[in-house]
């Protein structure tokens, strides 16, 4: 039986990478492009098609930033097929960014200068507007929209025969200090994409927690054969794309690039290409999910010499000094530990039940809307 795999953002950019890589990985997969703008994801799938013949490619209307949307493009979803294997969650926005000169100029001059520059953190704010749902655009379109898809189709990714993976395109540039459990959609703030990535770790340490260790205790309890569903973060590095060239035009890009493949034989973080930024989320692709920690994020690197690979992200500093085995990276790590993924539990499982609420509330109006008494 083919492997049913979902993306969503598949139609351009990390996203679309991905798809190419995947059946040039696998050419039997069934790929479901799950994409706002249907002329697009056509051009996609006959392209995809025509290099990769014997693959199954199909696409869903969903447009993230929209609830109504997601649930509509999940129905379809659940007629279509009757498991998923893998759902990529992978669409995203960094709406208007703003370079902050200020940090810009200490970042230049600080010795954290690799780190800033190669996480952006701290440089960029953003400007948010709020959607016809009523949310924070970053936090409906990078989360809480991809939150409501996963729970809308759960019935296809809890099967008892084999477990589920999720993967989500998250960012080094994740950072606790831009999150509030008090304001989870930031809309008080300047950094929305910070908070909305940051967002994401937080529930992909949630849904491990509520899906595959509490299945297995159920199963054990049980005697039942429950599979997980397991949950996945990765970062594809600074890569050049749609979203990047939002933050500097693609023609400044072209001019940095030749001090960018200077600095990559430091810094491995600028993977560059779409292709390059995909390696993490390959990779996952082959993992056995059971085998994965769910506190690390995976990082996609490539060296000075064009070598792409993989390293987890773990949430302690010693653990994280065991992954940067080499000396500049030791040096880099003790001179910014605040790398490490920063996630306590106890916050991931409060977000999480928030979530919950959130939903449930929303679907009341959703309901009190289609049915109006
Ligand atoms: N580029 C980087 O350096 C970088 C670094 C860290 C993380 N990321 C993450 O990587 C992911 C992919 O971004 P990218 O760099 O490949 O940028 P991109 O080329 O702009 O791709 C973004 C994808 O998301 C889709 N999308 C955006 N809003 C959507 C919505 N409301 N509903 C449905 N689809 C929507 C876009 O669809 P359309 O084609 O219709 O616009 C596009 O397919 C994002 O989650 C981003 O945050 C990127």
């Amino acid at each position: 039986m083919r492997k049913v795999v979902l993306i969503t953002g598949a139609s351009s950019g990390i996203g679309l990478a991905l798809c190419n890589r995947l059946l040039a990985e696998d050419e039997e997969l069934h790929l479901c492009l799950a994409c706002r703008n249907l002329s697009k994801a056509g051009a996609v799938r006959d392209a995809l098609l025509a290099s990769h013949p014997s693959a199954e490619v199909s696409i869903v209307q969903m447009d993230v930033s929209s609830l109504r949307s997601v649930v509509q493009g999940a129905k379809e979803v659940k007629r279509k097929f009757q498991r998923l294997d893998y759902l990529y969650l992978n669409a995203g926005i960094m709406p208007n960014p703003q370079l902050n000169f200020k940090a810009f100029f200490f970042g230049i001059f600080s010795r954290n200068v690799v780190h800033v520059f190669s996480t952006a953190e701290g440089l960029l704010t953003q400007s948010d507007k709020v959607t016809a749902d009523g949310f924070q655009e970053v936090f409906e379109t990078n989360l809480f929209g991809h939150f409501i898809l996963i729970r809308e189709l759960e019935p296809l990714l809890c099967h008892s025969d084999s477990s589920s993976q999720l993967i989500w395109t998250s960012s080094r540039n994740a950072k606790k200090s831009n999150f509030s459990l008090e304001d989870i959609q930031h809309s008080k703030g300047l950094e929305p994409y910070s908070s909305s990535k940051y967002a994401t770790d937080l529930l992909n340490v949630a849904l491990n927690r509520n899906f595959n260790q509490k299945a297995r205790l159920v199963s054990e309890i049980q005697k039942l054969t429950i599979k997980g569903l397991y949950s996945s973060v990765i970062c594809p590095g600074v890569v050049l794309t749609n979203l990047t060239y939002g933050i500097l035009p693609p023609f400044v890009w072209t001019l940095l690039l030749p001090l960018i493949w200077l600095i990559r034989f430091f810094a491995n973080a600028f993977t560059l290409t779409p292709y390059n930024g995909a390696e993490a989320l390959v990779w996952l692709f082959h993992q056995k999910p059971e085998s994965l920690n769910p506190l690390t994020k995976y990082l996609s690197f490539t060296t000075g010499f064009g070598t792409n690979y993989v390293k987890g992200q773990k949430t302690g500093p010693w653990a994280l000094l065991r992954d940067f085995s080499d000396l500049f990276w030791v040096a880099l790590t003790l001179s910014c530990l605040c790398q490490h993924m920063d996630i306590d539990e106890d916050t991931a499982e409060k977000f999480y039940q928030t979530l919950l609420e959130l939903e449930k509330s929303v679907r009341i109006t959703m309901e009190k809307s289609d049915h109006p008494s």
